[in-house]
């Protein structure tokens, strides 16, 4: 049957095939970005609690308002920010639903929404589907900085959207106050919305702070800020985020995203309304991960891969040059199969599949796994 896809372009993610090679050969998996270690005892508690009380049916639409206020509350503590709990903040389905809804909510045909490459690999199919026109910012290794002036050149009166995103999948590097001011003056006085990713916002390592969108009014007045609460607490499998906007974008938000999934998981929103009263479960994030990343890096210092060390996220990319001249996917491939350990070529993130000879790894990992793969990283 001709159906004629609309996303031709999309096949089975890099994602699938690592994790099944990684299976297939037995190898340390490296590669999806999610922890293999549990979520918090507490929290799974604190589900099961909600669930036995009877929390068991449709969540209000917007979401559990004692969340939408804890929430509120983390971004007046955190960022000195409102955002209204009743009009102002809406829990999703995971970071991606809330990344869908977004886009579909605003993008038509032939609008144009800026992306920096490399990029997170949901942004584009959900531009494709609304028939909107990606337009690539590609950044180089290993700083992967943004020439502002470029920036400027691509920006039309067709732009709609630009998609940001710092903490940084999959390079480790994070947007300073500057970008972030050049971004505002940038958008100032035109209708361009901004959506940022700050999934790994609780994730930012030797003392730097997150330049949350939020901070910057005439950036805060046109924007969506969206993030997971899977990646804050090692519960991806949960599927459970939010996004935070000013009230008229919000309004425009919820019309999509009531007949997108209406509403998100009941008993889980409960358990984190609760979880978030402590904000050390949060703030303790920083430490944990670097003490991660830390041995994970020190661990390689007598290896042939070179690294920038990752500034923030869960993700460290390694350049592999000095190794082989094989092509970032092929090498992945082999590294699997041959010595059982899984990551991800970054140019599947890149504009025409850039090769920078970079391999991402995640170091959201149990240390035993770390040392393991270790061993086998400083043997090759
Ligand atoms: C940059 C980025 N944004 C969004 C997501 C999706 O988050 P969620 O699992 O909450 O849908 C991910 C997951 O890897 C990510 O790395």
């Amino acid at each position: 049957m001709d159906f004629n896809s609309k996303l031709p372009n999309v096949k089975t993610t890099i994602f699938t095939i690592m994790s099944k090679l990684a299976k297939e050969h037995h190898a340390i998996n490296l590669s999806q970005g999610f922890p293999d270690f549990d979520t918090d005892k507490e929290l799974i508690e604190l589900v099961t609690k909600a669930m036995k009380k009877g929390y068991n049916q449709y969540a209000p639409m917007q979401g559990v308002f004692a969340l939408r206020e804890q929430i509120s509350e983390k971004f007046n503590n955190l960022y000195q920010s409102t955002y209204r709990p009743d009009t102002e903040i809406t829990i999703t389905s995971g970071a991606t639903q809330a990344i869908f809804t977004i886009i579909s909510a605003f993008i038509k045909k032939d609008d144009e929404v800026l992306i920096f490459k490399p990029a997170y690999d949901c942004y584009e199919p959900a531009i494709d589907l609304q028939e909107g026109k990606p337009i690539y910012v590609q950044l180089e290794g290993p700083e992967f900085r943004i020439d502002w002036q470029k920036v400027k050149q691509l920006i039309t009166d067709k732009t709609k959207m630009i998609i940001i995103n710092s903490p940084h999948n999959p390079s480790g590097t994070i947007w300073s106050n500057e970008d972030m001011v050049a971004l505002e003056n940038l958008v100032k006085d035109t209708n361009i919305i901004v959506l940022s990713d700050e999934v790994y916002e609780h994730i930012i390592f030797d003392g730097k702070q997150h330049q949350s969108l939020c901070l910057f009014p005439h950036l805060k007045e046109r924007s969506f800020i969206v993030a997971s609460f899977g990646k804050t607490f090692h519960n991806t499998g949960w599927k459970v985020g939010y996004c935070v906007a000013p009230k008229a974008l919000m309004h425009e938000f919820r019309k999509a995203h009531q007949f997108n999934v209406f509403c998100v998981n009941h008993p889980m929103q409960i358990a984190f309304a609760e979880y978030l009263k402590n904000e050390n479960n949060y703030l303790s994030l920083n430490n944990f991960y670097q003490e991660k990343r830390d041995l994970f890096l020190n661990g390689l210092q007598n290896s042939h891969f070179k690294f920038t060390p990752s500034q923030g996220t869960y993700f460290q990319l390694l350049d592999y040059s000095a190794i082989t001249d094989e092509s970032d996917v092929d090498f992945a491939k082999r590294l699997a199969i041959d010595h059982q350990i899984a990551a991800i070529p970054i140019s599947v993130f890149n504009k025409d599949g850039l090769d920078q000879k970079m391999l991402r790894f995640c170091f959201a990992k149990k240390e035993e796994t770390l040392q393991k793969a270790l061993k086998v990283l400083c043997s090759i």
